[in-house]
């Protein structure tokens, strides 16, 4: 008998109209344009308004996915919002979500991954698909970084942006879709990149406030290096146990947080830069985003084919990280 796989029908993005450049935020901290750029990649990122949170960015995600699909919003069997920046802490920002498109049969969850939330999420989703439970699972990874990341730290406040990027998971027979999943954490690596307060270990207090407590606290060159070595090692090994070298695939789909890590990742694969996915130049670090969002511009942009051989990869606080393999068929 054959398998039921999952397979991505259908992409959606939304990232918010208030572009941030590199020289605007030069009036704000001690760093240039060309500090950002040489160091990191990024040209400029969007930044939500005040009146946006992030069910508000992800919900227009989720529709814009459904009307690509041709799906309307009451076929939806389960919204799973891969995010480190719910609107609140409860409810789950996949309620909102499911009220703001009217989902009305759905049910979902917010699922805590950081950076690697996504590929964590899709993994998530096709179980449902893959049982025969759900025939219709939405993915939105989405963050809205900007509303922790401290504003005056030039460290991490350059790094950052908002954005949402959805996808549709339906079930397929044929031997493509969702191939394969490798994921991984380490708690170890918890210390160096994570927001010391507003949990249950350090409440929100006037003195966590006072101490900025509330933001993004990284050791950047730490997470660089295992970020490089652990993206490449499961983008390796997924291939191989599949039975795949890099010269078989057609596009890495990296998590994209610096333009330095894409490349040191590619090259330990051996791949040609027409086999990388980047965009991080124009929305920086959305986190849960970044994948999702890359998905739907590299297939806009003519560099994401059916019948393409696609690895997904990720890395971020946990640590957490992995890679997808997938046969693309859109
Ligand atoms: N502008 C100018 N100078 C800066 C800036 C800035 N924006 N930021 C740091 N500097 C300075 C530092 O203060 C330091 O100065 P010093 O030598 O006088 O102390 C110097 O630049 C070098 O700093 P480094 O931290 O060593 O710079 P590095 O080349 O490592 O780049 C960076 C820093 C961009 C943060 C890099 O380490 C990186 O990208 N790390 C990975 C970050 C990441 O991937 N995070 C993703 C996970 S997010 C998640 O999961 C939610």
């Amino acid at each position: 008998m054959k398998k039921r796989r999952a397979f991505i029908s259908a992409v959606g993005m939304y990232v918010p109209e208030n572009v941030v450049t590199n020289n605007d935020l030069a009036f704000r901290v001690e760093t240039s344009d060309e500090w950002i750029r040489e160091r990191t990649g990024i040209r400029e990122r969007r930044i939500v308004s005040d009146h946006e949170a992030n069910s508000d960015l992800s919900a227009r995600a989720v529709q814009a996915c459904l009307d690509n699909a041709g799906v309307s919003a009451d076929e939806i069997d389960l919204i799973i919002v891969p995010t480190v920046t719910p609107d609140t802490m409860f409810p789950s920002t996949a309620c909102r979500i499911q009220e703001k498109v009217g989902a009305t049969r759905a049910w979902g969850f917010d699922l805590s991954g950081a950076c690697s939330g996504f590929i964590y999420a899709l993994a998530t989703g096709a179980q449902f698909i893959e049982t025969g439970v759900h025939r219709k699972v939405v993915v939105v990874g989405t963050d809205v970084m900007s509303s922790i990341v401290d504003p005056e730290d030039r460290a991490t406040c350059v790094l950052f942006g908002d954005g949402s990027g959805a996808v549709l998971l339906e079930p397929t027979y044929e031997e493509t879709g969702l191939l394969d999943f490798l994921l991984r954490c380490d708690g170890s690596g918890g210390k160096y990149l994570y927001m010391p307060a507003g949990g249950s270990k350090q409440p929100a207090s006037l003195e966590t406030v006072k101490k900025r407590m509330h933001y993004v606290y990284q050791d950047g060159r730490t997470v660089f290096k295992f970020a490089v070595r652990y993206m490449a090692e499961a983008s390796t090994e997924i291939l191989k146990r599949n039975g795949y070298t890099s010269e078989d695939l057609d596009l890495l789909v990296p998590h994209q947080a610096n333009l330095r890590i894409i490349k040191s990742v590619a090259d330990r694969l051996g791949l040609r830069e027409d086999q990388v996915a980047v965009n991080i130049e124009e929305y920086a670090n959305t986190t849960a985003a970044t994948i999702p969002i890359s998905l739907f511009e590299s297939m806009k942009a003519g560099k994401l084919k059916s019948g393409d051989l696609v690895v997904l990869t990720s890395f971020g606080a946990g640590f957490t990280w992995g890679s997808t393999l997938l046969r693309w068929n859109i």
